[in-house]
């Protein structure tokens, strides 16, 4: 058979490790699949990086635009961003190239025009690396658990918000100090935005939202909020008190024939195996009609596990197997997406109060106005002259009532601050 040849845009961390896979695994993958691999260019800006890991001159551009004129099967998108690489896949499609890419911001935003542009060419766009860094989460929807309609995914899809977390949660450090040590270790970007604010996590949960529901979503579909407003006082209450860890989960399902698409703190039962994914570390629980809860746990991110997801679409690939999403994304969108204010959730509570006789049943007088019902109240230490903690959870009800209910409680003489909100997930 002749060998399958493959081009990579973008020799960072990522296209470093998919360069030395190929070649330290090269006779193996040959031997599994029957199929030699070849690299047939590597382009990036610095060429001194692709020299380094030992590919021929006439392999190396400094343009990946460029670097399409040479002969290649599949082309892999691994510049990230939303423009260089948009108009690289594109142009690799139209030349009839199969592209592989881990761009999840691209997909989430642009991916259904990609994925019909690649449709009218006839070839083929990948995306496993895209979510989950290593973890086969794609290739499980896509093949494993084609056969099930999927009744929600719940994904700990950040690593770096993972690890913040987690820091916070067993050393009782704020926010800030983990963020620090994150950045300290390579975990946390200079700039945290994109990580800490929600938004990689909600670009990872539009890509399995499309291919779980048959409906393409988008990053501005999905409800996000970050993790740089939890304190440690709000996580230690939690554990302590009512059981439940924090973690930035990305959360899609199907409630009352609406899809509802979300990412923020979510409190979840402390015993739940959700609860122990701790550190870097990512995990995925997709739970399908016949399969029941399935789980994927591993490392989201950094050069070799990624490296490892990208190979997989390669080798995919190189033995025919184009399929990419689902045909019925090619088709009308149906399912209806619900607006935040409709989701429906049990509630962490924390007022912040004035220490005299009434405040609690002032609060509770606003609560039940909005018919939300409390499921357990308690307040934290006693202060004769200033502010306590006054926390609560409630049982489900929705999120517009519960944000109407503390926008009055907050304007009580008793309150001294803002309420902090967070959603339960019982799982
Ligand atoms: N920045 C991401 C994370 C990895 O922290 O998980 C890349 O998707």
């Amino acid at each position: 058979m002749t060998p399958f040849r493959v081009g990579i845009a973008g020799c960072g961390t990522v296209g470093s490790g998919v360069v030395k896979l190929l070649k330290e695994n090269a006779s193996l993958i040959e031997k599994r699949i029957g199929r030699k691999i070849e690299i047939a260019f590597v382009a990036d800006r610095d060429t001194e990086k692709v020299r380094k890991l030992g590919i021929p001159a006439d392999k190396t551009y400094n343009d990946g635009l460029k670097a399409l004129s040479a002969e290649c099967d599949a082309v892999v998108e691994l510049i990230g961003g939303t423009t260089v690489a948009k108009r690289l896949i594109e142009e690799a499609l139209k030349r009839k190239k199969h592209v592989v890419t881990a761009n999840k911001a691209l997909l989430a935003d642009f991916g259904r025009d990609l994925f019909f542009l690649a449709r009218e060419n006839g070839v083929s766009l990948k995306f496993e690396a895209s979510v989950g860094g290593g973890i086969p989460v794609i290739k499980a929807l896509r093949e494993g658990l084609v056969g099930n309609r999927i009744k929600a995914v719940y994904g700990i899809l950040n690593g770096t918000t993972n690890y913040i977390l987690t820091e916070m949660t067993e050393k009782g450090i704020d926010f800030e100090t983990a963020l620090k040590e994150a950045q300290r270790l390579g975990y946390a970007e200079a700039d945290p935005t994109l990580d800490v604010e929600g938004f990689d996590a909600a670009h990872k949960i539009a890509v399995l939202s499309s291919l779980a529901f048959c409906r393409w979503v988008k990053t501005e579909n999905v409800y996000v909020k970050g993790i740089s407003d939890l304190t440690p006082l709000d996580i230690e209450i939690a554990k302590e008190e009512f059981g439940y860890v924090v973690k930035l989960l990305a959360i899609s399902k199907v409630t009352d024939g609406n899809l509802e698409v979300r990412v923020h703190p979510t409190m979840i039962p402390e015993d739940h195996i959700l609860a122990s994914v701790n550190g870097v570390f990512n995990a995925c629980l997709i739970e399908g009609d016949f399969v029941g809860e399935t789980l994927y746990y591993g490392k989201g991110a950094g050069e070799k596990p990624t490296a490892s997801a990208v190979v997989s679409d390669i080798i995919d690939l190189a033995l025919g197997n184009s399929y990419s999403v689902p045909e019925c994304l090619f088709k009308e969108e149906e399912l209806k997406i619900s607006e935040p204010d409709e989701f429906i959730s049990s509630f962490y509570l924390r007022f912040t109060a004035l220490d005299r006789p009434g405040v609690l049943a002032r609060i509770g007088e606003v609560l039940a106005r909005y018919n939300i019902s409390i499921r357990m109240a308690l307040q934290k230490g006693r202060q004769i002259k200033g502010a306590v903690p006054v926390v609560m959870t409630t049982h489900p009800a929705r999120k517009r009532e519960v944000q109407k209910a503390i926008e009055e409680i907050d304007k009580l003489d008793v309150i001294v601050k803002p309420t902090f909100v967070c959603m339960i997930e019982e799982l």
